[in-house]
C-alpha cells in the first residue's frame, strides 16, 4: 500500500508530531517568561493605596507626629515602608500631612524643635526651619518646602499615601 493510500502519509504523522510536541514545549518554556517580564503590568497600582492612621478627631491645629507603614510595589520588590508624619488641620479644615525629611539634606524635621524658635520645624543638622505650614523660611538651608502626604478622610477616618513634592 503506497502513502498515497493512507489518510496520513508516516512522514505528515511524524511531521504533525514533532510540530505539535515542539510547540508545546517552546509554549511552556515562553510562557513562565512573558509572565516573568509583565508581572508588574498585571499587579494593582499599590503604590497609590492609603493607609489610615487615626480618626480625623485626633488631630488640631497643633502638628502631631504620627509613624505607618505603606505597602509599596517597586518592580518585582515588594516591601513595607515605614514612614512619619506631621499632621495638623488649618482652620479651613484643610488636612496638612508634612513628611519630617529636611529638603535640605535629609535630617528629620520636628515641631518647635528649637526653643528659640517656637510655632516652626526645626531641622537640627544645619539649623533649618519652615513655617507652621511647612515652607522653608528664607535665609536658612533648605530651598523648598516640605513634601505632604497625599491624604483622604473616609468615614471620619484620615489616609495617608504617598509623600509628593510641592
Ligand atoms: S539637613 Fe536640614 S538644614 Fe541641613
Amino acid at each position: 500500500m503506497s502513502d498515497k493510500d493512507q489518510g496520513v502519509s508516516r512522514r505528515q504523522f511524524l511531521n504533525y508530531t514533532i510540530m505539535g510536541v515542539g510547540g508545546f514545549l517552546v509554549a511552556g518554556t515562553i510562557t513562565p517568561m512573558l509572565r516573568f517580564a509583565i508581572d508588574p503590568v498585571l499587579k494593582a497600582d499599590a503604590a497609590s493605596d492609603m493607609v489610615a492612621v487615626g480618626d480625623i478627631s485626633e488631630f488640631s491645629s497643633e502638628p502631631q507626629r504620627k509613624d505607618f507603614t505603606l505597602p509599596v510595589v517597586d518592580g518585582w520588590a515588594e516591601y513595607d515602608m515605614g514612614l512619619s508624619a506631621w499632621i495638623s488641620i488649618d482652620e479651613a479644615g484643610e488636612v496638612l500631612a508634612l513628611s519630617p525629611i529636611c529638603t535640605h539634606l535629609g535630617c528629620a524635621v520636628t515641631w518647635e524643635g528649637n526653643e528659640s524658635h517656637p510655632n516652626e520645624y526645626y531641622c537640627p543638622c544645619h539649623d533649618g526651619r519652615y513655617t507652621s505650614d511647612g515652607v522653608n523660611i528664607p535665609g536658612t538651608p533648605p530651598t523648598r518646602p516640605l513634601d505632604t502626604y497625599e491624604y483622604e478622610v473616609r468615614d471620619g477616618v484620615l489616609y495617608l499615601g504617598q509623600p509628593v513634592q510641592r
